[in-house]
């Protein structure tokens, strides 16, 4: 069975208790989407940075050494380069996400009582990782709403690159200098995800392994 198709019928290979082969945590197409959106996310900063120290926004400028480009010149082609990878690559995420009802299934029900138990029994270190097909309210709030923190700052980095031919958009973020700050606010909640994200990887190793080599 494809890895698609497992992931529409909610099964893996092995899941079978008699089967000898570990059962599918990540498959194959998340894990694939999963590391070019790394890639492109990271690229999209780094050169974003590059963009904002030739207009900054605010009393500081980012250190060259973490961006990405050299010049406005060189990031505004990274910026733009690795926004078709970003794009293309996110539209073939939730077309999957929501044609096989992987999102249905791995982010809901989430429930703000659910939130709250699961934040406070990571912190008194009872949140089970046992099962790490299962995510926990706490992923769920966060790959929710970073997927929609990923749609936002593709929508207003479209609204600041068109804000002619793309008017009604950019009226929609409030005008061009409001949307250039809601595309700096996501840019900000991205990277702290990240940091978060990142940490938890970490913390709990084999869920990195499932996303790279998907048991
Ligand atoms: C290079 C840094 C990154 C590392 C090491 C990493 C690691 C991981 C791991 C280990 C998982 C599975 C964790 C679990 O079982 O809960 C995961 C899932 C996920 N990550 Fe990342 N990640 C990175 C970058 C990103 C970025 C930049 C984004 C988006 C801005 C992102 C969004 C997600 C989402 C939405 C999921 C859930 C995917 C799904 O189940 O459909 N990650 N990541």
């Amino acid at each position: 069975m494809s890895s698609i198709a497992a992931d529409r019928e909610g099964l893996s290979p092995g899941n079978d208790q008699a089967s000898a082969t570990p059962r599918v945590i990540q498959p194959g197409w998340v894990r694939i989407v999963h590391w070019i959106n790394a890639l492109a996310m990271i690229t999209m900063i780094m050169s974003g940075w590059q963009i904002y120290n030739a207009s900054p926004l605010f009393e500081f400028s980012f250190p060259s050494t973490i961006t990405l480009g050299g010049w406005l010149g060189g990031g505004l082609l990274w910026h733009f380069a690795a926004m078709w990878l970003l794009v293309v690559n996110g539209l073939v995420y939730l077309g999957t996400g929501l044609a096989t009802g992987r999102f249905r299934r791995k982010l809901l029900p989430l429930s703000a009582a659910g939130v709250l138990a699961d934040t406070r029994a990571a912190l008194t270190g009872r949140l089970s990782h046992a099962d790490l097909t299962v995510y926990n309210n706490v992923q769920k709030l966060l790959y929710a709403g970073i997927i929609l923190v990923g749609i936002v700052v593709v929508l207003s980095g479209l609204s600041i690159w068109k804000p002619v031919q793309l008017q009604w958009l950019t009226a929609l973020f409030g005008g061009y200098d409001t949307a250039r700050y809601v595309h700096f606010g996501c840019m900000a909640a991205i990277v702290a995800f990240l940091v978060v994200h990142i940490v938890l990887a970490l913390l709990v190793p084999k869920s990195l392994r499932a996303m790279i080599v998907g048991r």
